[in-house]
């Protein structure tokens, strides 16, 4: 660890588990102040205590709770330096079999989550911050049987390079494609039966899934000083899955 985020304000939504608490704790160890945001309270509070980090309750979809997370931070934190758009869910559907209700989901959190997020940090963003948006390599190229989960991950890529437009010359704006992690959004899907660990593992050509460590490896690249001229950048962190 080499300190490459000290004294740096974070906030990484979904930080309670998964893709999300080992972002918040690679972004820690390397000095940065971080604020995990998620909904179960308690396993938000679990995870800040076995992080030491700060936590706040939030729905990311719902933008009377990210105006309220706003004057709390700008009360206690001031400026924010690195905003992590993370959270997120998927309810497995063919456009046959996908309910209004599981759309709405799924484009309300994946989609909408990070643009409200945004939409309200930027103003108390520090000069040179950055935002990461977690999409997934079905954002790029669509998966069987998720229709609105594709759908609102191809729509977060999008958003990235528009953000990052707007944003040029103040605000770094990038997006991880990641393939199948290995994480507790993963284990749902196995219990559910919708497909086996064994499947999982062999849609990439590395023929295991990723740890979620490996996803943090690239987002500290991605927020950090060593990437002050990449912006716009979609990132695949796949184990080869998109080379076929
Ligand atoms: N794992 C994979 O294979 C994979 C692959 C590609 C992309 N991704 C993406 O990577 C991100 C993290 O996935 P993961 O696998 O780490 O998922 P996970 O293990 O299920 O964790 C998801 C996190 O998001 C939080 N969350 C969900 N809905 C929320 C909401 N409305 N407001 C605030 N927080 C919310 C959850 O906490 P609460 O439920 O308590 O709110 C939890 O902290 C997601 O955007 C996912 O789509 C995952």
């Amino acid at each position: 660890m080499s300190d490459l985020l000290n004294g740096k304000v974070a906030i990484v939504t979904g930080g309670s588990k998964g893709i999300g608490y080992s972002i918040a704790e690679r972004f820690e160890n390397e000095g940065a102040k971080v604020i995990i945001c998620s909904r179960n309270e308690s396993e938000l509070s679990d995870a800040a205590s076995k992080l030491s980090c700060e936590s706040y309750q939030l729905d990311v979809s719902d933008s009377q709770s990210i105006k309220s997370m706003v004057k709390w931070f700008s009360k206690e934190y001031g400026k924010l330096d690195i905003l992590v758009n993370n959270a997120g869910l998927i309810r497995p559907g063919k456009i046959t079999d996908t309910t209004e209700e599981d759309w709405d989901l799924q484009i309300k959190v994946n989609l909408k989550g990070p643009f409200l997020m945004s939409n309200n940090f930027i103003p108390h963003m520090a000069e040179k911050s950055s935002i990461l948006n977690i999409a997934s390599t079905v954002g790029l190229r669509a998966m069987r049987g998720a229709v609105a989960y594709c759908a609102s991950k191809g729509g977060v890529v999008n958003l990235t390079k528009a953000m990052a437009l707007d944003l040029a010359g103040k605000i770094r704006v990038n997006c991880i494609c990641p393939a199948v992690v290995d994480t507790p959004m993963v284990d749902e899907r196995v219990q559910a039966g919708n497909v086996s660990r064994e499947v999982l593992a062999n849609v990439q050509p590395i023929g295991r899934m990723g740890k979620p460590e490996e996803i943090a490896a690239m987002a500290l690249h991605l927020c950090g000083p060593e990437a002050e001229w990449t912006t716009g950048s979609i990132i695949t962190v796949d184990g080869g899955q998109t080379a076929a």
